[in-house]
């Protein structure tokens, strides 16, 4: 007989015995020489049993008093299953919501696209050409940048966008996240001011709070921020870093209008600030709008981005545009942090999913049927009296307003109880100024239960109203 199945022999053996209690919890089990003579095995088969055991919990072992029946686990605990109804609607709440959510839950407050609308054919057909790649591929850390295919047909991309740049000017960065955390090491000291829109996506928030930085904000309006409103933020706080989305804004699904950009700029500029751009919802624009990393010239802003709506959430990979010393110590950063850039496998496959033909044709495809949906979810959405705040120009978000008096975190909390998480208003407002406001993911609205589920729960709450 092969050690392998000997080993497999004795584990059944023991398996058998607590499973008819012969052996009970806490009870010691055989000598390895008793239970190797009874199994006529050798002790090393029985040694590596117990490890095999040991190791998924089985049992465990006393150090020099031999090994012992595991207790028994933890009663199932029913009112831990599923999304924790009673946590507090804070910058934190969509995230744990929505990807700790069971697999058949509603998600029209989730930030992704449904995984039959994202290019899984490329992805597996990227998945087997990574198969087929050297040993190294597969085994080795990447360059401290991160692959240099990936960087330069990045760079070419963003040069045909107006930005002139170059493959040392990008860091590729286990995620967009990890690219703005990196880059909040980089620049913010605990206490530091920092600039966000009134509302803005919730993970700046949660993200900036672990730098232990205070925050001041300028409402965003369907143009960009409010200029005057900016001005005297700087004036007052004198923020050193400002983060926002140009191109297809989080929550608003607003674009910065070129004279907006201009005035944002000039008053960086004066005031010595520096803007992250977070351009991760590029690629579903129409055409390019104006961004302020290429009117600056990559002096004082700094572009980030990632592949998690357009490719894979899956597998995690962003990067990071910036002037080339602040990318030097951004290198020294990431090493220190991270040991190199980003996972090269996910590099490679992004790069295979990004350079085949089939990649531009599926995103004009997904732009259009983004179109297509956005109207279909406006309408249906307006039959609930809930008012899209402005109809964007791509991308798959609606900031609504909810109708008469309703509060969009009763509402969110209302809907978990029937398995669907939405994304209320406050999540996205450091000043709390959005409760009458929730942001809807059309691609996740395609299931008539939504509306349905929608209708019943606003009717729920505005009772409790009246
Ligand atoms: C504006 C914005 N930036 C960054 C991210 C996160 O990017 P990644 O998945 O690459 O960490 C998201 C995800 O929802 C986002 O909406």
């Amino acid at each position: 007989m092969k050690q392998g199945t000997r080993t497999n022999t004795v584990i059944d053996a023991i398996q058998r015995k607590i499973n008819s209690r012969a052996l009970k919890p806490g009870e010691k089990l055989p000598s390895i020489r008793g239970f190797a003579a009874t199994m006529q095995v050798s002790p090393s088969t029985v040694v590596e049993a117990y490890d095999r055991l040991a190791a998924d919990g089985t049992i465990y072992a006393r150090r020099g008093a031999g090994f012992y029946v595991a207790p028994l686990i933890q009663p199932f605990a029913v009112a831990k299953v599923g999304p924790e109804l009673d946590r507090a609607v804070d910058p934190f709440w969509v995230s744990r919501q929505s990807l700790d959510a069971a697999t058949d839950a509603l998600k029209p407050g989730c930030g992704w696209l449904p995984a039959d609308w994202m290019p899984h054919n490329q992805m597996r057909q990227a998945l087997r050409s990574v198969g087929r790649a050297e040993d190294a591929l597969l085994a080795d850390y990447g360059s401290t940048k991160g692959a240099d295919n990936l960087r330069r047909l990045l760079a070419r991309q963003f040069i045909d966008e107006g930005l002139n740049t170059g493959p040392d000017q990008i860091l590729l960065t286990p995620s967009g996240t990890q690219a703005i955390d990196l880059i909040c090491r980089f620049l913010l000291r605990p206490g530091d001011t920092v600039l966000v829109d009134d509302p803005c996506y919730f993970n700046f928030q949660a993200l900036l709070r672990a730098h232990q930085v205070n925050f001041v904000t300028v409402p965003y309006g369907k143009n960009g921020p409010d200029v005057d409103q900016f001005e005297q933020a700087l004036i007052q706080h004198k923020p050193s870093l400002y983060i926002t989305n140009s191109a297809l804004h989080n929550p608003t699904g607003a674009t910065l209008s070129p004279q907006v950009a201009h005035k944002i700029l000039n008053l960086a500029t004066t005031h010595d600030m520096v803007i992250i751009e977070d351009d991760i919802f590029a690629a579903f624009e129409p055409a390019p709008s104006p961004r302020l990393v290429a009117m600056d010239g990559l002096d004082r802003v700094i572009r980030v981005g990632s592949f998690s709506k357009t490719l894979s959430a899956s597998v995690r990979c962003g990067y990071i545009v910036a002037r080339p010393d602040w990318i030097e110590a951004l290198v020294d950063l990431q090493v220190a942090t991270n040991f190199g850039g980003p996972s090269p496998l996910a590099a490679e496959l992004i790069y295979s999913v990004l350079s085949s033909g089939s990649y531009r044709k599926h995103m004009e495809a997904l732009r259009s049927r983004l179109d297509t949906c956005r109207s279909e979810v406006a309408a249906k959405l307006a039959a609930l009296g809930i008012e899209p705040w402005l109809m964007p120009r791509g991308g798959f978000y609606l900031w609504c307003s909810l109708p008469g008096g309703v509060d969009s975190a009763d509402l969110a909390k209302a809907a978990l109880a029937g398995s669907m998480v939405l994304a209320p208003g406050n999540v996205f407002s450091v000043p709390q100024s959005m409760g009458g406001f929730m942001r809807f993911n059309v691609s996740q609205m395609q299931d008539p239960q939504v509306c349905e589920t929608l209708e019943r729960v606003l009717r729920t709450v505005r009772s409790g109203i009246g």
